[in-house]
């Protein structure tokens, strides 16, 4: 669990001064954000901008930033627009001028944080994985729904629900248009431990992310997986594997892709890879691959699903296009077509721009602040909600329960 870096009762208040919201003359959703790296980055990005784009019916406002460091969240708060600084949780959360709390840290902490700031009253937006176990998450969704009755709303940070193109599939798969689903194909590619030398981060810690690729990747896909086919796995069968078993330990400064120096050796905790199979109540077949070691894939996130009277592809690294084939058009012009997903019907697409002009990775954190803003003023649970997160977490254990037991297949507990 996150440890406070300060005595009790110090002060860790730092007022910037940043003109961190805009004068809309909308109620304000004041956000107090913990953690300052990728995410705290990539989060920022959707907060600053979500309200300049939509018309949101609050006021996000970049309130208060949370680091350990007090030089470092004080340089965060500065480059992405925050207007003052904690350097404790626990100090953030009980914050008066705090509204909601975005989790940006490590597995390790997301439940203490998310317990605490739902018992002090704060809506929540906690990065993925939802937690480091079932247990954790168990807890976490409990909470949540208590905070429900009290107004208040929690989101788990799946983003490439996000993604127009991805929204767009979720769209044609509930109109119907591919029939019934036989083939659901997903896998998430990334190549950033092929160098054996690449340092032990916490991304490479049990005790701090709670698996490696399993739930840095795997939850991603199992998620959209999901969230696609518009139903849950009912059980799966896995391989994991740890391919690089000792690495270099960081020895300054480091974040959970990167490190300054290094110092010695140390054991890898997770697993590298993680492949199953799974099977939807519905009938559907799916097989998933996450991995960290797949040389020359920086970021491809691909999934394909076959139904009977259509297929669909998407590719993150193509992420304004989907594929689309209708199976049941003559077969003498039948065949894949490109779907460039930047019209104005498309989802997300009439507040950007012209058709053509195309979105990126940051626009999903966009999106998901849009969405999230939206569910606090209705009071309404939001997509996905920390019980879909607990889903998720109940995938991974399945997938690490089957890994453990030569790939039984598993079910995953109601
Ligand atoms: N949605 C996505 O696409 C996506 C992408 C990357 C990471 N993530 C998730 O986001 C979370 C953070 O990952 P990251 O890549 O941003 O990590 P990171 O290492 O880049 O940043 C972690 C941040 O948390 C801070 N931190 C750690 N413990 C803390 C504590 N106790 N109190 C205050 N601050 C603390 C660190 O100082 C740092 O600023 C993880 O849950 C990860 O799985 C999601």
């Amino acid at each position: 669990m996150g440890q406070p870096q300060q005595q009790e009762g110090t002060e860790t208040r730092t007022e910037t001064g940043t003109d961190a919201g805009s004068d809309t003359g909308k109620p304000p959703l004041r956000v107090g954000m913990v953690g300052y790296a990728f995410m705290g980055a990539a989060h920022s990005q959707g907060w600053r901008t979500a309200g300049r784009v939509f018309d949101l019916p609050l006021n996000p406002e970049l309130a208060v930033i949370c680091g350990r460091d007090a030089g470092a969240v004080r340089a965060a708060a500065d480059r992405h627009g925050w207007a003052a600084t904690e350097t404790d949780w626990r100090a953030l959360v009980e914050r008066d001028d705090v509204d909601l709390v975005d989790i940006c840290t490590p597995g390790d902490s997301h439940a203490e944080i998310a317990l605490a700031a739902l018992a002090a009253g704060k809506h929540v937006l906690c990065e993925k994985p939802l937690a480091n176990s079932v247990a954790e998450a168990e807890a976490m969704t409990r909470a949540a729904e208590q905070a429900h009755g009290r107004g208040q709303v929690a989101m788990v940070g799946f983003n490439y629900r996000r993604v127009p193109a991805t929204a767009l599939a979720r769209r044609m798969v509930a109109e119907g248009r591919l029939g019934r689903l036989r083939h659901v194909r997903v896998a998430y590619l990334q190549d950033w431990l092929v160098d054996p030398q690449f340092p032990l981060t916490w991304r490479l810690r049990r005790e701090q992310a709670g698996s490696g690729s399993l739930g840095d990747l795997g939850a991603h896909i199992v998620d959209l997986a999901q969230y696609l086919v518009g139903e849950p796995l009912a059980g799966v069968s896995a391989l994991t594997e740890t391919f690089v078993r000792e690495r270099p330990l960081p020895g300054g400064p480091t974040s959970g892709l990167s490190a300054v120096s290094t110092v010695g050796t140390g054991a890898v905790t997770v697993d590298d890879a993680a492949l199953f199979t799974g099977r939807f109540a519905s009938g559907a077949l799916a097989s998933f691959e996450a991995t960290r070691y797949a040389t020359g894939r920086k970021n491809a996130l691909r999934i394909e699903l076959n139904g009977e009277r259509g297929s669909l592809a998407f590719d993150l690294e193509r992420l304004n296009e989907l594929s689309y084939h209708d199976g049941t058009e003559p077969g003498g012009h039948a065949g894949f077509r490109r779907i460039l997903v930047t019209e104005p019907d498309h989802p997300y697409l009439d507040a950007w721009w012209p058709p053509g002009h195309g979105l990126g990775y940051e626009h999903t954190f966009v999106h998901q602040a849009r969405d999230l803003v939206h569910a606090v003023a209705e009071g309404r649970r939001p997509d996905p909600s920390f019980a879909d997160g607990l889903q998720v977490q109940r995938v991974l254990a399945a997938v690490e329960e089957s890994a453990e037991k030569n790939s039984v297949y598993t079910p995953i507990a109601a």
